[in-house]
């Protein structure tokens, strides 16, 4: 079997295309335009990528983008201050502090400082609550896209053996959570997990978030299972640096019925999320 590859950058078009087309509506009827704050603290290259993608998609789907840079060592109070002014800016829908944080900041602490209506990465513990027990809440950018292409491939997710590899805030567990409430049979694998590879192969779905380059091979996927693989790692070979999964493409493409890949897959879905985040924040800000 050759799996479908499920393109992850086209659907994330399509995603951006219908926000945009919703902001332009909130505008011409409301005269609303959503805003999206992004802070981000220090210099950290990886991160400083994502903020700038973050910021350049963000308005060209018609949304205004607040960009705002700290030092390195800027204090936690300061921080906090920052999140205080931008919790009460009517201007402001959706703010995201990219992590991770320098070591001296309290990442918890910072988090749970956002207005959890305005908390469009989904990471305030109220947001946290409100997904575990099935209310309505602000869904982790992440694992809301690979729901969404979970659903687009399958329809209806009813009764299938879901893993989820890595059991992160960010990704594990909120994926977790989200294949509950579509009613899969779902198991969290990690580093301390039995029998991983046996554990894995008896999934319909896998979705792969350990951040461990090309970890999942072909022979631990089930014939026929669909494959999302959420890493994104950087890895030299043959002398020059790429981008590879946590999923051994090619042997696992060989085996599964549908496998995202990676650059293309999880990754601009993501961002898609978060503008679809910030608008939902907007309208439920605004009635
Ligand atoms: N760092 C890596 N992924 C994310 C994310 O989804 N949100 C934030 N805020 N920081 C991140």
């Amino acid at each position: 079997m050759t799996a479908k590859v499920i393109d992850g950058k086209a659907f994330a078009a399509e995603v951006r295309t219908k926000v945009a087309s919703h902001v332009t509506r909130l505008k011409e009827e409301n005269g609303i335009t959503p805003g999206l704050a992004v802070v981000l603290v220090g210099e950290d290259p990886a991160s400083q990528v994502y903020v700038r993608s973050k910021g350049k998609q963000t308005v060209e789907v018609g949304m205004n983008s607040y960009e705002h840079k700290l030092d390195v060592d800027t204090s936690e109070a300061d921080l906090l201050a920052l999140i205080d002014r931008l919790n009460k800016d009517a201007t402001v829908h959706g703010i995201l502090v990219q992590l991770p944080l320098p070591k001296h900041l309290d990442s918890d602490l910072v988090i749970n400082s956002i207005d959890p209506a305005k908390d469009v990465d989904g990471f305030h513990i109220s947001n946290v609550g409100l997904l575990g027990t099935g209310q309505k809440s602000m869904v982790p950018c992440t694992p809301l896209g690979c729901l969404m292409m979970l659903r687009d491939h399958h329809g209806s997710l009813a009764g299938m053996d879901a893993v989820v590899l890595g059991r992160s805030n960010i990704v594990g567990k909120p994926m977790a959570q989200l294949l509950l409430g579509d009613s899969c049979t779902v198991t969290i694998a990690h580093s301390r997990t039995k029998d991983i590879a046996d554990v894995c192969r008896r999934a319909d779905i896998v979705v792969a978030a350990v951040g461990r380059p090309e970890m999942v091979p072909g022979d631990w996927i089930k014939p026929g299972a669909t494959v999302i693989d959420v890493g994104i790692n950087r890895i030299e070979r043959d002398g020059k640096t790429v981008l590879v999964g946590d999923v051994d493409y090619a042997s696992a493409a060989a085996v599964a019925g549908a496998i995202t890949p990676v650059p293309g897959g999880v990754g601009p879905m993501t961002i898609a999320c978060l503008l679809a985040n910030t608008l939902t924040a907007c309208c439920r800000a605004n009635g």
